[in-house]
Order: structure tokens, then C-alpha cells, then sequence
């Protein structure tokens, strides 16, 4: 057993969040895909400002706020029942195709594996096991136990604790460069997940300790220098 532990960010890194632009074409048309993105957008902002108000609610609250403000901003006119639907097909969304064969070639190199999210522990296991992931990892940290979002310290801290391994032998794998800024600045290793090879990662000084395309490419990379 390796002494390493990866903690895997869930929304952007193992699901996509903007595939919800498939449930909003019927009330959005071609205008689906910038809902879905304001959507996320606004979720995100949400998060860092709650997080810099310390006006923690849970990651399912800011998810809706976040729903009825895009869906303004595009003139849908949803009713209760119409976001309630969105918000639970928020529940189904997919695995990216490279996760569960790179878990598993991480989990048989005997690394150990964890989900790490701004979502609630029931909500997020639940969209794991929907989504058939929740097999290949040993557990779910939650920021909602520390009340408030990444990328504060406090939630690094609420990792490390809660592994029980110092920081630099946990390595946070995430697809937003915010979270890898974060995590390093905590003391974590990181990986970048660079999902979309267009989008560039923020130029704060703050570099990834490695960056791979997906998590098979990550699994390649730490297979052969298996060492954080
Ligand atoms: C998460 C968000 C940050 O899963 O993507 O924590």
C-alpha cells in the first residue's frame, strides 16, 4: 500500500456539471449551453463569496440559487417543480469516460482514493453511486463539516485531519485551477486535471505539481513514479 492518498474534486474533475445543458434545451434551445455555463459560473461565485461573507449554506442551496439566477438571466420561465427536476437530474450526471479506469488502475497500484467536494456527504455519494464511482473509492470528505467553501485553508485542514496524513502526502487531483491554488498553498501536492487544453490555468505564480490530461494519464504518471 502506497503511503499517498489522492483526493479527487467531484464537479468539473469526475462529473461534468455542464452536461446539464442537455435538460435545459427544452426550456433554453441553442441557448442551453450558456445557461449551463452561467449556471456553474454563478455556483462557483456563490461559494467564494458566501465564503468571504462567512454566510455558509449548504453546496444543494447555492446550487438552486445559482439554477434561478441563470435561468432568470436566459428568460426561462421555470416553475418550482421544473427546477426541482434540474436539481435532481443534477444527481445523475455522468462519469467522464477516463474515471472508472483510472481508479481503478490507481486503486491496484494500492493508492488510496477520496472524494474531497464543496457538496454535502449524502448528495455527493449519491451522484457517485449513480454514477458508478462510488465502488472505486474509500470514502467522502465534505466541506459542509467545516462550514464553508474551497478554496479556504479551513477545508484543506478539514481534509488532512480527517485522513490523518500530514499534507504532503495527499495529493488533491481537480480540474479547477482554483482548488489546485488552494491545496498548494495549504501544502498539498496537486495535480491539474486539464480536462479542456484551451482553458489556461491562473497565472497567480502558483504552479501544479503535475498536470495530466485525464485521470488515466494520471494513473500513467503515478504508476511509473508512484512517489508523491
Ligand atoms: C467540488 C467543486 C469545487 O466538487 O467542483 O468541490
Amino acid at each position: 500500500m502506497s503511503d499517498l492518498t489522492l483526493a479527487l474534486d467531484i464537479y468539473g474533475t469526475l462529473v461534468n456539471p455542464l452536461e446539464m445543458d442537455e435538460h435545459l434545451r427544452e426550456f433554453a434551445g441553442s441557448d442551453a449551453p450558456a445557461a449551463s455555463a452561467l449556471w456553474r459560473q454563478k455556483q462557483l461565485e456563490y461559494t467564494f463569496r458566501r465564503g468571504l461573507m462567512r454566510s455558509y449554506t449548504d453546496f444543494g442551496t447555492v446550487t438552486a440559487q445559482a439554477l434561478e439566477f441563470a435561468s432568470k438571466a436566459h428568460g426561462l420561465d421555470l416553475d418550482k417543480e421544473q427546477m426541482a427536476t434540474l436539481i435532481s437530474e443534477y444527481q445523475n450526471l455522468r462519469a467522464f469516460p477516463d474515471v472508472k479506469p483510472g481508479l481503478e488502475a490507481l486503486g491496484a497500484a494500492g493508492i488510496r482514493l477520496v472524494a474531497f467536494s464543496n457538496g454535502v456527504q449524502a448528495t455527493t455519494r449519491k451522484l457517485l453511486e449513480n454514477a458508478g464511482v462510488m465502488e472505486y473509492l474509500d470514502d467522502v470528505v465534505s466541506v459542509d463539516d467545516v462550514k464553508t467553501f474551497k478554496p479556504a485553508p479551513e477545508v484543506y485542514g478539514h481534509l488532512c485531519r480527517t485522513l490523518n496524513q500530514p499534507s504532503a502526502e495527499i495529493r488533491l487531483v481537480s480540474s479547477n485551477p482554483f482548488d489546485v491554488i488552494g491545496a498548494k498553498s495549504f501544502g498539498l501536492q496537486t495535480a491539474w486535471l486539464q480536462r479542456n487544453p484551451e482553458v489556461p490555468f491562473d497565472p497567480w505564480g502558483i504552479t501544479p505539481d503535475l498536470i495530466a490530461s485525464d485521470l488515466l494519464d494520471l494513473a500513467g504518471h503515478l504508476t511509473e513514479h508512484p512517489n508523491p
